[in-house]
């Protein structure tokens, strides 16, 4: 249908060329509109202040789950929280009551989020999370899993994976973890996040054994690494991996301190995470932001990339995408003009109409500068029909 709507620029007279040339040719072309919205969760419903940091993932069932911070007092990142997930059987269109699947009680920095990671070779889902990830009334930060294997229903009791990888405070994500699926390291589970701001840098974990063992892969630290940073310093901060069909893994980083522009770092990986070689590292000019987490996915030969386009406001959420796997960025659609912030996306992988659609889910704010009001679910036809 896409390669049809590129055709008619063309004329008629080379409109059968150009259909057997699409035909043949990849990747598709995309033309994305939003055919659908709900807002999954509200600041002050459920007695909860603030619902921040939202994830979403599809699972091997071919649900969707929708997880994020409920913040129970403010919105500060470090008071007392509870993990709430809903979930979808029915691709988005309906979504079930709020769930939740930790509480930290009345613990101060208890629960930060982190990633979905899902294994589709043994049908596991993860959540890897961060304890203590501020230091607020607690001295010792934790990585935990928490995993389902019954499509998000219920949980396994968390996991404390710092016994395995050390107690460096790692925050991961916000966004999802990535299976391999290429060579090398087919069936590798990697969870990307960053540290403290003083000890900043983008760092990977890495599973060969579908999450039983983790250990650290590559990373790219901060500079002057573990002093106080300046304005400016170079700071890679919260991040989201993908694969690209040659097996070459991109990470997506958060510039927290501006280094060279007020855009988005990215590095690659050629060795399954292993390494991360600053040779490989760039810094994208038209992927501006004001220091946010930003979505990213790939799909079928297209590249796309969310974040509030803005060099210094949480605001103009806006998806763009790719054709050359973020060389160049063909086109933008401005998904919410006014207060945006955190952003990631997924697709399903069960039916062949769900390469049709992305599914967003992001903070949206309509007054007063704030991107907490809501969590907005956003379903995006690729190819402009709903
Ligand atoms: C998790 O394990 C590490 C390493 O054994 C330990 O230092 C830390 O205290 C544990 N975390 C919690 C919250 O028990
Ligand atoms: C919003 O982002 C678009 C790119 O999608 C850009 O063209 C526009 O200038 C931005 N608007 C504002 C107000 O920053
Ligand atoms: C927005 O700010 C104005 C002025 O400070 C205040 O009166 C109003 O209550 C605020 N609205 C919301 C929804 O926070």
């Amino acid at each position: 249908m896409a390669g049809r709507n590129l055709c008619c620029k063309f004329g008629l007279l080379f409109s059968l060329f150009c259909f057997a040339h699409v035909s043949y040719s990849q990747p598709a072309v995309v033309a994305p509109i939003v055919v659908e919205e709900q807002l999954l969760w509200l600041a002050g419903t459920a007695g909860v202040g603030y619902y921040r940091i939202p994830l979403l993932s599809y699972t091997p069932q071919g649900s969707l789950i929708a997880v994020c911070e409920a913040r129970k007092e403010g919105y500060a990142d470090f008071g007392p929280k509870f993990l709430a997930i809903r979930r979808s059987t029915d691709k988005g269109l309906t979504w079930g009551p709020m769930d939740y699947v930790l509480d930290d009680g009345s613990f101060y920095d208890g629960i930060s989020l982190g990633a979905i990671v899902v294994d589709d070779e043994t049908g596991s889902v993860f959540i890897m999370y961060s304890h203590c990830p501020h230091y607020d009334h607690c001295t010792v930060s934790t990585t935990y899993l928490v995993e389902s294997t019954d499509d998000g229903k219920t949980w396994s009791h968390p996991r404390n994976i710092s016994e395995q990888v050390g107690t460096m405070m790692f925050a991961p994500g916000p966004g999802y973890g990535i299976q391999k699926k290429y060579e090398p390291h087919v069936g590798r589970l990697i969870v990307c996040g960053h540290s403290t701001l003083r000890g900043d840098g983008m760092f990977c974990l890495l599973s060969d054994d579908h999450g039983q063992n983790w250990r650290y892969g590559g990373m790219l630290r901060g500079i002057p690494y573990n002093q106080n940073k300046k304005g400016g310093d170079f700071m890679p901060d919260e991040c989201q991996p993908i694969e690209l069909p040659d097996g070459t893994i991109e990470v997506n980083i958060r510039n927290e301190g501006g280094y060279h522009c007020s855009c988005r770092m990215k590095v690659r990986s050629f060795d399954g995470g292993e390494t991360f070689p600053l040779e490989h590292l760039t810094f994208d000019e038209a992927l501006i932001e004001p220091a946010v987490a930003a979505g990213l996915y790939y799909n079928n030969g297209v590249m796309f990339f969310s974040n509030p386009a803005s060099t210094n406001s949480r605001s103009n959420l806006t998806l763009r995408w790719s054709y050359d796997s973020g060389t160049s960025w063909k086109d933008a659609l401005q998904v919410w003009a006014q207060p945006s912030g955190y952003s990631t996306m997924t697709m399903l992988k069960s039916d062949p109409q769900d390469g049709e659609y992305l599914y967003m889910l992001y903070e949206k704010g309509r007054v007063n500068q704030t991107s907490y009001e809501m969590l907005s679910f956003t379903r995006i036809s690729l190819y402009g029909f709903n």
